[in-house]
């Protein structure tokens, strides 16, 4: 804890991550994201995102499907592999869900307070066993974090050394106990209610009558409407098993307690592929799509020590994922974690789950013919799914990029990869005269075509370089005034504040160059 004030100071915690509410502050501040109808007081679990934010995650997303869709990777053989993308609808026939499980299965346990009124995912929850004074105390385990929940401990246990209480997972205490817990925004004991299963699907209707007959869902994952389109691909694009198919969109979930910002919310986006394979070949491509994603999300700037795999426990498997080798998830060291790891991508073997299940409701033949074998086979193919959120990616960016130093009129800037800054240059002329704006404008127009450029002239140009390394905008170019003499304008690297010389004619190049890193 030594460094604990130092660290305050500058925005940053001990393990070197930016507090959340700072780097939530700045989101706005700056334009990224802001809560959803604010002007309304705002609606729980719903975010949107400004100028800056929508072109950060529209790089992330970009990269994604050029990755997957445009240029998949080399597979083990040497040849690249075969992924088509789709774009699917959001509301699909709501028998779509009862065959997938969802409506059956995509529930979270959740417990109520008839106190304060507020739900809690159970699950979610830490119980800390008082023994002495046999009581038990529910909490969010993030909470513990908080001073005033310490405070309540202390008081309620009547000690100052809470070094005496146990905590265990809420999930292990039974309901016969329940009534000597006392809820987390209460100091009653008794007043949660015993777990019910909450399913998170949003549900609308289709068409004016509103009946019963006219629900439908929202979807809660994008892979079912892949699935759906899984004969449509194979019947007429020329593809051969194996091959994949990749789609983004939101997606919604009617999270118990959306929380930590982006990370949990109700609205949000997935990045999501699903890989058709042999039933004999999925366990080779299961570890072929782990060290692939892992390493993707290193190439777009996070760093490997902030990462980790996580194989999941088979207690905590999706219902599709039961059968197979399970699931591993890629977890990154969020602020709200840290030094433990939250959930970034999962990548799973659904088996022949999901077209087994199609088949089977829809009455639809879903098998595959493999006709480049002797005998020719017809088989299930079994489905290996690398599966991101985009909005919890872009959280990741932002948590990655925010690096303090004190030394700068900022105290911190925004070290996103090049290729991820939403706004990738800025041409800056020194002054409002002597021919300056002219020339500027000109290098902005020839920049602008190029990659995503600003042309400020607001403020000194300090002020400039703050609100530009708060934004994260790797380069800018100020056009001063000897450009008119020398045709050359100062680079400002926005990591190491070093400058440059560099003709205005090959300004673009040298930021191109930078962008393909
Ligand atoms: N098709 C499989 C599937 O949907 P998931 O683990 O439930 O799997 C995949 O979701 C990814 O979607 C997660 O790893 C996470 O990044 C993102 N995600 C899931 N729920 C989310 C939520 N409520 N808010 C933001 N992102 C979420």
């Amino acid at each position: 804890m030594a460094n604990t004030q130092a660290a305050e100071k500058e925005n940053m915690d001990d393990s070197g991550m930016v507090a959340m509410d700072e780097l939530v502050a700045l989101c706005k501040r700056r334009g990224f994201i802001f809560p959803a109808s604010e002007i309304y007081g705002g609606i729980n679990g719903f975010w949107d995102f400004g100028p800056l934010g929508v072109q950060l995650k529209n790089n992330l997303r970009d990269r994604w499907w050029r990755d997957m869709v445009v240029c998949p990777p080399i597979g083990p053989d040497g040849e690249p592999l075969q992924i088509v993308g789709v774009d699917t609808a959001i509301i699909q026939n709501p028998k779509v869900w009862e065959a997938s499980g969802h409506v059956a299965g995509f529930n979270d346990p959740m417990v109520d307070c008839k106190e304060t009124k507020l739900r809690y995912r159970q699950d979610h929850l830490i119980a800390i066993i008082d023994e002495r004074n046999d009581q038990i105390f529910a909490f969010y385990a993030e909470a513990l974090e908080e001073k005033s929940a310490l405070k309540k401990l202390k008081k309620m246990a009547g000690t100052d050394d809470l070094s005496k209480l146990k905590s265990v997972p809420f999930t292990k205490i039974a309901p016969a106990d329940y009534a000597k817990v006392v809820g987390p925004d209460t100091e009653k004991k008794g007043t949660l209610t015993e777990p019910k299963q909450f399913n998170l699907m949003f549900k609308t209707y289709v068409g004016a009558t509103a009946t019963e007959d006219d629900k439908a869902y929202l979807r809660p994952e994008t892979a079912q409407g892949i699935f759906l389109n899984y004969k449509n691909v194979v019947d007429n694009m020329r593809v051969r098993v194996p091959f994949g198919i990749a789609q983004v969109g939101k997606a919604f979930r009617n999270e118990v307690t959306p929380r930590n910002f982006i990370y949990r919310s109700r609205e949000f986006e997935q990045m999501e592929m699903e890989w058709f394979c042999h039933p004999d070949e999925a366990k080779k491509w299961l570890d072929f799509w782990k060290e692939q994603r892992f390493n993707w999300w290193k190439s777009v700037g996070v760093m490997s020590g902030n990462l980790i795999f996580r194989q999941h426990d088979q207690d905590e498997l999706s219902h599709y994922a039961k059968e197979g080798y399970g699931t591993v998830d890629i977890e990154y060291k969020f602020p709200f974690t840290a030094p433990g790891y939250g959930e970034l991508e999962g990548i799973a073997h659904r088996c022949d789950f999901d077209l087994t299940a199609h088949q089977t409701h829809s009455k639809t033949k879903l098998e595959y013919f493999d006709d480049s074998v002797q005998p020719p086979r017809r088989f299930m193919p079994h489905v290996i799914e690398p599966a991101s959120g985009l909005t919890r990616g872009v959280l990741v960016l932002l948590a990655e990029a925010y690096t303090a130093d004190p030394s700068r009129p900022s105290k911190m800037y925004m070290k996103f990869k090049p290729s991820m800054a939403p706004v990738k240059a800025a041409v800056l002329p020194l002054v409002n005269k002597d021919g300056l704006p002219e020339i500027a404008q000109k290098l902005y127009y020839e920049m602008r075509t190029q990659f995503v450029t600003e042309y400020d002239t607001k403020g000194n140009i300090g002020k400039r370089y703050a609100r530009h390394d708060e934004i994260g905008t790797p380069f800018c170019v100020t056009v001063d005034t000897d450009t008119p003499n020398d045709h050359a304008a100062t680079i400002r690297f926005r990591d190491t504040m070093a400058q440059e010389r560099v003709a205005l004619d090959k300004i673009s190049a040298f930021v191109q160059k930078a962008l393909k890193e």
